[in-house]
């Protein structure tokens, strides 16, 4: 997600961390790299990416999916829920849940005690930082955090004691904006200085929105997961970007609609037309406007609802996708990733119109297979896929990351939306949805089934009180 932050971080803090030494607490069979699942969590309040769109009834009651990754704080470890994101650069935990837009979510995600940590150093160095759409006022500390079977010492973190509306912490898998070379230990500084991966980089593939399949890995790449050659496009430096920070912004150079007809609608073809951020974070994408307007021809039915636009649901079985040109690289998105289920009949497209910062969100990312690469600045993309698993460790050096072709077949996307469904018309209930992604899911953790049960689709009619 977007974080307008005012860092206040001192050097010194960052100091004290910063030569961490090689570990053997490494995945057995894949040194230098670490397969991580991540969890989706649909039916959660979308967040408003303006602050002028807060209080807009749509944008607070459009539901989305979020994209977590589990993780376990201090000694012995406690397991907490936080939402993985591309956009953002710190770990924090611990949302006030009274003010959160959803708290049973909020309160299901899991809670760090630090009392009971025997590893919890507090700096007592307090810290607000401003989101888009809220806050968080936290207190830094430093403690052990275990991803997976890395356990990272004295990772740097923010223990929140006031925030809104947040439902979840947030691990920031984002440079930090000022840099790349900031000395700020973000968990991906410590994950290389500590040896669990050899450079920092680490690869993110969410899935489609039925799946629950999506994960991060960190220090590698799985060919088995895209199709067609991974496309390196340069990260667009601090000092070119629109607003002077370090993100993982590329020039998108075009982007068209091919729709269920056969016809293809082009929203805009400019190589390095378009700067945009890539933000897990960020349950939608964002637009310029003269982009949008040129993308809705794709789609007869759109209405605008506020911020969003209210769109037919995709027809069971559609072929149309959104294509992003990176490069040689086209990235299609199957209208059913594209395309949001608000209620049983209606749909909102997964886009929205902000002229000052354009993001490729959730809606863009569930179709692409990406590998960010800090280190040499660079994102891979390529389409995503799913046939079978085969892990490549990403090395150091220029050509850290490989060039590589992915193992899946390039076929025609199609949506599968609502493909098992008898209905005309999206989800009918949870209980499908539920189902489906449980059978499929590789760790459905006792917090992973409470949450998803009780949070799937709490489907609301929201565009009609915008009328
Ligand atoms: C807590 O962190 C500070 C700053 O890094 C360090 O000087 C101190 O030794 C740490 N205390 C413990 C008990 O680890
Ligand atoms: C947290 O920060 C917000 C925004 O700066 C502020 O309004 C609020 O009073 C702070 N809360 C606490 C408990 O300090
Ligand atoms: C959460 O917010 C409520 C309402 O403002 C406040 O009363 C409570 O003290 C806060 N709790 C924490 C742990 O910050
Ligand atoms: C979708 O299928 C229809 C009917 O077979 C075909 O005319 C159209 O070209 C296809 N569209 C795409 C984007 O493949
Ligand atoms: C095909 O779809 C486009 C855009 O959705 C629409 O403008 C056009 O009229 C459609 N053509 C047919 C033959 O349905
Ligand atoms: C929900 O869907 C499931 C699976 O399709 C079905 O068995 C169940 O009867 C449905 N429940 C309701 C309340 O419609
Ligand atoms: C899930 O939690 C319940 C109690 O909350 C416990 O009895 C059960 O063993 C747990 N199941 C697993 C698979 O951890």
């Amino acid at each position: 997600m977007l974080v307008s932050a005012l860092k206040t971080l001192p050097f010194m803090l960052a100091a004290s961390v910063a030569a961490g030494q090689p570990t053997n607490n490494r995945m057995v069979h894949h040194p230098g790299m670490l397969k991580y699942p991540i969890t989706a969590f649909p039916g959660v309040p979308v967040r408003a990416i303006n602050r002028r769109q807060m209080g807009n009834s749509l944008t607070n009651q459009l539901k989305g999916t979020f994209y977590s990754i589990d993780i376990e704080v201090g000694t012995p470890g406690q397991l907490v829920s936080v939402l993985f994101d591309t956009g953002s650069s710190e770990l924090w935990v611990n949302p006030n849940c009274t003010k959160a837009s959803n708290p049973s979510l909020c309160q299901q995600l899991g809670h760090f005690d630090s009392a009971k940590s025997s590893t919890f150093n507090d700096t007592g160095i307090k810290h607000v930082i401003g989101y888009g759409s809220g806050y968080v006022n936290m207190t830094y500390a430093y403690e052990a955090v275990k991803i997976g079977s890395a356990k990272l010492r004295n990772q740097l973190f923010g223990v929140a004691f006031d925030s809104k509306p947040e439902n979840y912490g947030i691990f920031g898998a984002g440079p930090d904006l000022r840099g790349w070379d900031d000395p700020y230990p973000t968990v991906i500084n410590t994950l290389a200085q500590q040896g669990f991966t050899s450079s920092r980089a680490y690869s993110l593939d969410l899935q489609s929105i039925e799946s629950q399949r999506g994960s991060v890995i960190f220090g590698g790449i799985d060919t088995g997961k895209f199709s067609g050659h991974l496309e390196k496009r340069p990260v667009i430096p601090a000092e070119q970007s629109p607003d002077g920070a370090t993100r993982f912004r590329i020039y998108l150079d075009g982007i068209t609609v091919s729709t269920e007809n056969g016809t293809e609608v082009t929203a805009f073809d400019k190589v390095d037309g378009q700067p945009v951020l890539l933000d897990s974070g960020a349950t939608l994408s964002s637009l310029p406007g003269p982009i949008v307007n040129e993308l809705l021809k794709g789609f007869p039915s759109a209405q605008a609802r506020g911020p969003l636009y209210q769109v037919d649901c995709p027809v069971p079985g559609s072929n149309g996708t959104v294509n992003f040109k990176f490069g040689n690289a086209i990235i299609k998105v199957p209208l059913a990733d594209f395309i949001l289920q608000v209620d049983e009949s209606s749909c909102a497209l997964g886009v929205q119109q902000n002229d000052e910062m354009p993001v490729l969100g959730d809606t863009f990312l569930r179709a692409a297979y990406v590998v960010y690469d800090w280190d040499n600045r660079n994102i891979h993309l390529a389409n995503s896929a799913d046939c079978g698993s085969h892990l490549v460790a990403i090395g150091k050096g220029p050509d850290a990351v490989p060039l590589l072709t992915g193992d899946c077949r390039e076929t025609a996307p199609t949506s599968t939306f609502i493909a098992t469904s008898t209905s005309s018309v999206g989800y009918t209930n949870s209980t499908r949805l539920s189902s489906r992604s449980n059978t499929a899911t590789p760790v459905p953790s006792n917090l992973t089934s409470a949450v998803t049960s009780t949070t799937l689709y709490t489907i609301t009619s929201c565009f009609s009180n915008l009328q």
